[in-house]
């Protein structure tokens, strides 16, 4: 167990007498694990059994002391080694991979898993259920949504003096690589982010970034990989790897990396049966290609799916898993071409490529079109894989939302994506379902998100940023649960159970990105942010004019992209019928989106009654507003917490309070500037 900051969520801290007041005698007296091998995720879970009990409770409990009566036990065990010590499961109980059963209603306490994983994430649960100071009677079954949930790290080998060794990552450099090209020799860090992942049943993390370095497979560094992997496995968290689609050049002193060439699928079987020498559990690849100047099969006119299939097939006798990005787009389209629409590139790219990946390839799709936007439609992608597996990507790194210096709770935002109604075939098909393979009748589905932690002792950067981890993996396990009651569990658990300071975190965190959007970009123009460089602070004019195609084509008399087929780029089009009618037309669009998908004046009336401007206007005041009232808020909680987090939070929410307003008075002056219409309420910059 480390220091505070570290354990996150896990904390378990002593409860206060008057919660555990005659409840204590209710708690077994031993702990039984029922074929705890060492290093195994049972063993793990005897021990963080042991360990919470310990800190929530302060009772020492041994583990499998030799004899225990019945009604004194927790019993922590796979289904099979139950059923061979005691007898059946209850009738009804049901469990899928990593699935649990947890029965607190007799005086024994039992935690099956359906393997050593599921019943690890069942000590989790009833932990986290003790730390909250539910005591409660219950039994129930738990299996996940999908099988991949997998977290992304896009950590560099070496350090670059701008950006640090994370690319996007905003909490420090790297936990794996020291900087110079190397595996850390001091892995300490690396089970404490595997107990992280596990509590909240996060089952495999891609450790390099997928702007992949293959010298990290080579030499010194295989060993490395195989140490990390060592230090995940009590933990049940499997670990990917990012491939470079040149390795065979760079790394194999071949000529070609062509997928087709016998030379290249001898050197990717190779490198991959060595890599399952050294971690037979690896949980696959991921692979980005043809994708901002990576390079990919496109180079030899092969097909995106030759190119994965050249993976899969490498890693299909070891059961291993390819998720193949399908962020792939032109970064340097022509601007002045009104049709170009970086935005249609993945169905372009992939909607024929359906059904031509072998089994074992999941396409991994970002939730919007473009990339990690504020607002976002879901990618139109989703509704045209029936015959593909495919998995979404998020981020819990804020790279355009704020990178961790603005307060931003990502539930809502995933949510608004994961419940959106794509009508395919005209029937209700919700893209969680679409990801579960319940819309296409697909057995494997995944979430997955750049979590890009560091070595900073909050792992991200920032205290309150760490609900967005453990929202990710709640709501893998689970997309339907709700934002505020993930949120209010994660605050019991990283801040006790202070009603002051469940308000004030629920308060804040669920304004956070209406007030976002608000004062950065608004009516789906995107975050008006410098999209070449940071991704960071406001720099509307950035957008344009460049390759990148983040375009608002804002001029002096309309702005937006047009997305329309009667006379734009026709990405609505690329929407199931009923969905790209209702884009098609402004009378049906939502404000939200309006700019996104409609070219306009700024006189433009939305629904809302207000032109376009004035929204603008408006809304970055509102926004601003919010934020200034965020330290308020959290000034409220003083003293309801220890010193050190409750300033480093207060520091960085009244940085944001006044980050919000120069984002406000840039982005009003910007368009009032371009326009030439002020502001209906006389409002102008405060110098
Ligand atoms: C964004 C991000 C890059 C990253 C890329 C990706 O464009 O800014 O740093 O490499 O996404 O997802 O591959």
């Amino acid at each position: 167990v480390a220091e505070d900051g570290l354990n996150g969520w896990l904390r378990y801290a002593r409860l206060d007498d008057c919660h555990t007041k005659g409840k204590l005698d209710t708690i077994p007296k031993t702990i039984v694990t029922l074929n705890a091998t060492k290093d195994s995720p049972l063993e793990t879970a005897g021990t963080e059994l042991q360990t919470g009990i310990s800190g929530i409770l302060g009772l020492d409990l041994a583990i499998n002391p030799g004899t225990s009566e019945k009604g004194t036990k927790f019993v922590i065990s796979t289904a099979d080694a139950y059923k061979e010590e005691y007898g059946d499961l209850p009738e009804g109980v049901d469990l899928i991979d990593d699935g649990f059963y947890l029965s607190t209603k007799d005086a024994d306490v039992l935690i099956i898993g359906s393997n050593q994983r599921g019943a690890l994430y069942g000590v989790f649960e009833y932990l986290s259920r003790l730390a909250q100071a539910d005591f409660s009677k219950d039994v129930y079954v738990t299996n996940p949504e999908v099988p991949v949930r997998w977290a992304n790290q896009w950590d560099n080998l070496w350090a670059n003096g701008t950006h640090g060794s994370i690319e996007r990552g905003y909490g420090g450099v790297s936990i794996f690589y020291d900087g110079f090209g190397h595996v850390r020799e001091d892995l300490s860090r690396v089970p404490l982010l595997g107990r992280l992942l596990s509590s909240v049943r996060i089952n495999a993390i891609v450790i390099n970034n997928v702007n992949a370095d293959a010298s990290l497979f080579q030499g010194t560094n295989l060993d490395g990989l195989q140490r990390i992997a060592d230090l995940f496995r009590p933990w049940g968290v499997q670990i990917g790897l990012s491939q470079y689609f040149a390795s065979p050049q760079t790394i194999g002193g071949l000529d070609t990396f062509d997928p087709l060439d016998e030379e290249v699928i001898t050197f990717w079987t190779d490198l991959t049966n060595e890599f399952y020498r050294r971690v037979p559990d690896l949980a696959g690849f991921v692979v980005k290609a043809n994708s901002e100047g990576q390079p990919g099969p496109i180079t030899y006119n092969r097909t995106l799916a030759e190119g994965a299939n050249l993976f899969a097939k490498a890693l299909k006798p070891h059961g291993g898993l390819l998720m193949f990005r399908a962020f792939v787009y032109n970064h340097l389209a022509d601007w002045e071409d009104w049709h170009a629409d970086r935005a249609n590139a993945q169905v372009e790219f992939f909607g024929e490529l359906d059904g031509k990946f072998d089994n074992n390839v999941v396409v991994q799709i970002k939730y919007g079109p473009i990339d990690f936007q504020v607002r976002e439609p879901v990618s139109p992608l989703f509704g045209h894989l029936r015959n593909t597996d495919v998995a979404i990507e998020l981020q819990v790194t804020q790279e355009y939302l704020g990178q961790q210096c603005h307060l931003f709770y990502l539930p809502p935002l995933w949510r608004s994506i994961f419940d959106f109604d794509m009508r395919v075939d005209g029937k209700q098909s919700y893209v969680r379902d679409i990801i579960s393979g319940k819309v296409f009748n697909r057995k494997r589905g995944g979430y997955t998100a750049v979590t890009n932690v560091g070595m900073n002792a909050t792992w991200l950067g920032s205290h309150l940023a760490m609900s967005n981890l453990y929202a990710f993996g709640r709501l893998a396990w689970e997309p339907t649960l709700d934002s505020v009651e993930i949120l209010e569990d994660w605050t019991r658990l990283t801040f006790g159970l202070s009603r002051g300071i469940r308000d004030a975190v629920t308060e804040m965190s669920m304004l956070s990105w209406p007030a976002y959007e608000n004062y950065t970009g608004n009516l789906g123009i995107q975050t008006l942010t410098d999209i070449l460089y940071t991704h960071y602070g406001p720099k509307p004019a950035s957008q344009d004019n460049n390759g990148w195609g983040q375009w608002t084509r804002a001029n002096s008399e309309s702005i937006g992209m047009d997305r329309t087929c009667w006379n734009g780029t026709c990405n609505a089009g690329q929407y199931p019928d009923e969905v790209a009618q209702r884009f098609e037309n402004t009378e049906t669009t939502p404000d939200d989106l309006m700019l996104w998908f409609h070219h306009v004046p700024y006189s433009f009336k939305l629904h809302s009654g207000k032109s376009v401007i004035q929204h603008f206007y408006d809304a970055h005041y509102e926004g601003a507003e919010t934020a200034a009232t965020f330290p308020d808020t959290w000034e409220k909680v003083r003293g309801k917490l220890d010193d050190e987090r409750f300033e480093h939070v207060l520091h960085r929410l009244k940085y944001q309070a006044g980050h919000s307003i120069v984002w406000r008075d840039a982005i009003n002056e910007f368009y009032r500037n371009l326009s030439g219409i002020p502001d209906e309420a006389g409002r102008v910059r405060n110098h």
